[in-house]
């Protein structure tokens, strides 16, 4: 499987005192000498990580591919029109939110996001979805000409951990599983593989290319390696989890640690 390495935490560490370290540029070679495939980072409206100058830094720096993960605000999209990275992925974003919430609306947003895909299109640059695993976000997506969807491996992730951690800290959408059973929660990450697997096998017959991500790590990458190897799921983008783990080992190690146990 493609390894795309989310670095946006890595600016998150370094907006925290608006200093240049850690440095990003310094990133992307740790990255590709880790066995990664792909640098992934993501132009938020509030500019909360990444901020333009990086943007352009990095597509000149990088020898791996570049996928920008971005809303479709007009700003942005032009921005990544003129800096062209090798892909772009569509995302719903909230200001609000710690982290991408939730796949994007297809169906309220068909028209802008059949615009947003037609410019960068245009612009030759590969398009993905960030969507939810069903049916219908899967078919939009075939209407709206993706190239690629990322299937939003969000729920999986929280289910995975609710049935495998200790949590001293959770976040919202693990609080909403608390009032589960442990056997609700088991038929509900079953429920979860299957959804995952079960868009991948459809996304792939209509042609489109599947990738996932977001809460993806060690542990439950294990698990998603069999959803991955039934339903040819063929790339994931990866970004909390080894930033987390570079801060113990490096980040080399923590790339290659996790490109290691991918299938
Ligand atoms: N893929 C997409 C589309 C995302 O929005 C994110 C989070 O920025 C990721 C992958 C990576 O998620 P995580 O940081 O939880 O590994």
């Amino acid at each position: 499987m493609v390894l795309g390495v989310n670095i946006d935490h890595i600016a998150v560490l370094r907006e925290a005192r608006k200093v240049n370290s850690p440095n990003l540029i310094d990133a992307l070679s740790l990255v590709e000498r880790g066995g990664g495939d792909q640098i992934t980072i993501h132009l938020r409206e509030d500019r909360r990580h990444i901020v333009d100058s990086d943007l352009e830094a990095i597509i000149n720096f990088s020898v791996l591919p570049v996928n920008l993960e971005l809303s479709v605000n007009s700003e942005i999209i032009n921005l990544a029109s003129q800096i062209r990275p090798h892909r772009a992925t569509i995302v719903p974003e909230k200001r609000a939110e710690v982290t991408t919430e939730g796949g994007l609306d297809l169906k309220n947003n068909f028209d802008v996001i059949r615009e947003k895909i037609e410019i960068l299109k245009n612009n030759d640059i590969e398009v993905s979805l960030f969507i939810d695993p069903n049916v219908e976000s899967i078919e939009l997506s075939k209407k709206l000409n993706a190239d690629w969807i990322e299937l939003h491996t969000g729920t999986f992730a929280n289910l995975y951990l609710m049935l495998n951690s200790n949590l001293s800290r959770t976040d919202h959408s693990i609080d909403e599983l608390k009032k589960f059973s442990r056997k609700e929660l088991e038929q509900k990450l079953d429920r979860a593989c299957r959804d995952l697997e079960e868009s991948a096998i459809l996304g792939n017959s209509l042609g489109l290319k599947v990738a996932g991500g977001h809460g993806l790590n060690y542990q439950n990458i294990k698990l998603f390696n069999n959803i991955a190897k039934r339903s040819h799921i063929r790339e994931v983008n990866i970004g909390q989890s080894i930033v987390a783990r570079s801060i113990f080992v490096g980040l080399e190690k923590a790339v290659r640690e996790m490109r290691e146990l991918l299938i």
